[in-house]
């Protein structure tokens, strides 16, 4: 069952071959929406809500195949886009060809219309998470609380700060800081919906997390990445007690020795004393 499991995600990408119908939008969710959100605003990448109305079609088909080519060119709209988006270059996307770009272009088209599309990513306010939140996520991120999808917990992979005893894995990245690489909530959270990396895809691909996992683990590397980390603060306060406890053990030795030390000094001076007088 588990070697099923893992050859899933593998026949999936082999069959995504060239773009048909509703096949537009999963390849769009699987592909695009950590950076684009239809109607949601900014991530890293524009809001493409009605992008064909304020772009040239035709631009966008070639820009969608090849951005980088379209920098390099020079296009001034391309290192205008560019520039909004603080640098970040859109990468070649694997799979994509002219018969994609437009079935992506239609299908973003219509979705545009929509009052509200599929695609307007995950809403996070900006409202200061609660300690529960943060919780929830530990929870999650240990396996305590195991994920709808059915994967792994994330512990298995990666680690962050306050894990205590447990540890957590190596295999991954260390995830404590992982917020400040992300940029924002947003950004974090879009990536959770949709994780583009290949590790995280063999996993996740076919175990998508829900918005109800998504949130709390995004609360939860918010706080890691603020210093946040309640184990270890009770590891410190434990690690102050062995502090305080060896201090104090020390300082009993040290009297000890201290207190045979000065037998040991005086000892043989009495005898020699002794002795001195005896000769005398
Ligand atoms: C890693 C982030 C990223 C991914 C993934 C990504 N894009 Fe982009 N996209 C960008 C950025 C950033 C820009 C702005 C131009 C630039 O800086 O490259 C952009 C620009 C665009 C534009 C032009 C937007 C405008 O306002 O004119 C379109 C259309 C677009 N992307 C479509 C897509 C589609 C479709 C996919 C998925 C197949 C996709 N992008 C995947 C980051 C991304
Ligand atoms: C089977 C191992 C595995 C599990 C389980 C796993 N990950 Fe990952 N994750 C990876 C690997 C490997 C990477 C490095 C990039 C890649 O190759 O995907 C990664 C990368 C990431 C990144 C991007 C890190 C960065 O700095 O760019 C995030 C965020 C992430 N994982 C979140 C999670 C969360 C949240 C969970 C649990 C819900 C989880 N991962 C569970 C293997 C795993």
């Amino acid at each position: 069952m588990k070697g099923v499991l893992h050859v899933a995600p593998l026949a999936v990408l082999v069959l995504a071959g060239p773009a048909m119908g509703q096949d537009a939008a999963d390849f769009f969710r699987q592909n695009c929406v950590s950076c684009h959100t239809i109607g949601g605003g900014r991530l890293s990448g524009p809001d493409l809500k009605n992008v064909t109305q304020r772009q040239d079609r035709a631009w966008l088909v070639q820009f969608i195949q090849n951005p980088q080519a379209a920098m390099d060119r020079g296009d001034p709209i391309a290192l205008r886009l560019r520039e909004e988006a603080r640098g970040v270059v859109m990468p070649r996307i694997v799979g994509m060809d002219q018969a994609r770009a437009e079935a992506l272009l239609n299908m973003i088209d219509a979705e545009s219309k929509l009052e509200k599309s599929q695609f307007v990513g995950l809403q996070i306010s900006d409202q200061p998470f609660t300690p529960a939140d943060i919780a929830q996520g530990r929870r999650i991120f240990t396996g305590d609380r195991p994920l709808a999808g059915g994967g792994p917990a994330c512990i298995s992979c990666h680690t962050i700060r306050g894990l205590g005893g447990l540890g957590g894995g190596f295999l991954a990245p260390d995830l404590t800081k992982v917020f400040e690489r992300m940029g924002s909530r947003a950004s974090l959270a879009s990536w959770l919906l949709a994780p583009a990396t290949p590790g995280m895809q063999a996993t996740f691909r076919q175990r998508a997390f829900t918005s109800e996992e998504i949130l709390p683990l995004v609360a939860l590397f918010e706080d890691t990445g603020r210093g946040g980390g309640q184990d270890a603060r009770v590891g410190n306060f434990v690690f102050l007690l062995f502090g305080l406890g060896g201090a104090a053990a020390a300082l009993v030795a040290f009297g000890f020795a201290w207190r045979w030390r000065f037998k040991a000094v005086r000892a043989p001076m009495v005898e020699a004393g002794r002795r001195v007088r005896g000769l005398v």
